[in-house]
């Protein structure tokens, strides 16, 4: 017996998601926030006395009265998710699959299209102009078709750290008649969110994440707002213990030490402008402009160098051939004393590869 002969035939053509895991490395390669959990946030979470024995609150009651506190938009527009990647496919559950199609601008984050592909939803790529900015007119063309029913947006956007035009989105969400994600995972960095516009359009979901400004990736939560009957629909696609107790908990904990957070991305932003700097004194080196925590850069040879960095202790994320730019380097931030580290590194391996001279040396 062959159980490649009972498998759904689309998902024969799909592959496994995941990386290599590599240990003793400054990881700059998942826009990750690199610093500590403030103090007394350690502390509480450690010291509440969560109950494993049970399930967790299938509603997430109190981390959504949380949210809804620290986004302005009510408990009843709010879903949460194991991680913005649940909540990405819940979506396409709801209002995707078979015969229906999702818009995306690619370069954008890989998880669009491989979700679009487990759900069978057809992807329609519409690519950033230049690689780099929203091409409103054609998106709207293009959504236009009929089994277009999403549109997936990202800004600020990854891998290239573009924030699109507030009007742009706003454009695309007023004018599409489609439903419109609004991935905003990394908002706290640029400011920028249409949260507030929720009221407005049924049609507009905004998704964000723990992962990043709040430095809770491991624990796997992000959250979807919307307007509650929109919501509702795709709470009917969600497994009904979603989100575990202690991330719950530990996402509750996170708005608590909002004050905390908000020095962490102030820094992470400082450092980011530091390594921006630093790699525009390299040049042979494209660096692209970045309203995140990250940085896109394609250097002479990304091969190269992502494995000279690496033999230095330096994680950064190999992009592989982005369409229109090509093959290029992302990174964030590490620690300020990694990043010290990684900025020396990167001169000498600059130097070893004669892109700079021996006087530009700081
Ligand atoms: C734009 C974007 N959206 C969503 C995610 C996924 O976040 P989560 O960890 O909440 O699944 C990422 C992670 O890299 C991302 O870059």
């Amino acid at each position: 017996m062959d159980v490649a002969d009972l498998v759904r035939p689309d998902v024969l053509s799909l592959e496994p998601l995941g990386g290599k895991v590599y240990s003793e490395v400054v990881k700059m390669d998942a826009n990750e926030n690199p610093y500590a959990w403030p103090q007394g946030m350690r502390e509480e979470l450690e010291g509440s006395l969560l109950q494993f024995n049970r399930y967790p609150d299938p509603n997430a009651g109190e981390l959504k009265d949380a949210i809804s506190e620290y986004s302005g938009v009510p408990a009843d527009g709010i879903l949460v998710g194991n991680g913005s990647d649940e909540l990405i496919q819940m979506v396409l559950l709801t209002f995707g699959g078979e015969g229906k199609a999702v818009v995306v601008h690619p370069p954008t984050f890989g998880m669009y299209q491989a979700a679009a592909r487990v759900t069978g939803t057809k992807a329609l790529p519409v690519p950033l102009l230049n690689g780099l900015n929203l091409d409103v007119e054609r998106i709207l063309e293009r959504a236009q078709a009929p089994e277009v029913s999403i549109i997936i947006l990202c800004s600020p956007n990854n891998p290239t750290g573009t924030l699109f035009a507030r009007a742009d989105l706003l454009k695309i969400a007023a004018a599409s008649g489609k439903i419109v994600v609004m991935d905003e995972a990394y908002a706290e960095f640029c400011g920028q969110s249409l949260v507030d516009e929720i009221a407005n359009y049924p049609n507009l979901l905004v998704m964000r994440t723990f992962s990043k400004a709040f430095g809770l990736a491991g624990l796997r939560l992000g959250y979807l707002l919307g307007q509650a009957e929109t919501i509702s629909l795709i709470n009917r696609v969600r497994q009904p213990y979603n989100v575990n107790s202690f991330s719950q908990k530990a996402g509750i904990l996170a708005l608590k030490y909002l004050d905390h957070y908000l020095e962490q991305i102030e820094a992470l932003k400082r450092e980011t402008e530091k390594i921006y700097r630093a790699l525009t004194e390299i040049p042979v080196f494209k660096v692209y402009p970045t309203q995140s925590n990250f940085i896109l850069f394609q250097p002479d040879d990304a091969d190269v160098w992502h494995r000279e960095l690496l033999e230095r202790g330096f994680l950064v994320r190999h992009m592989g051939e982005l369409p229109v730019l090509g093959k290029s380097l992302r990174l964030s931030p590490g620690l300020p004393e990694d990043n010290e580290a990684f900025i020396k590194a990167v001169w000498e391996i600059a130097m070893a590869r004669k892109l700079v001279k021996l006087q530009a040396v700081r």
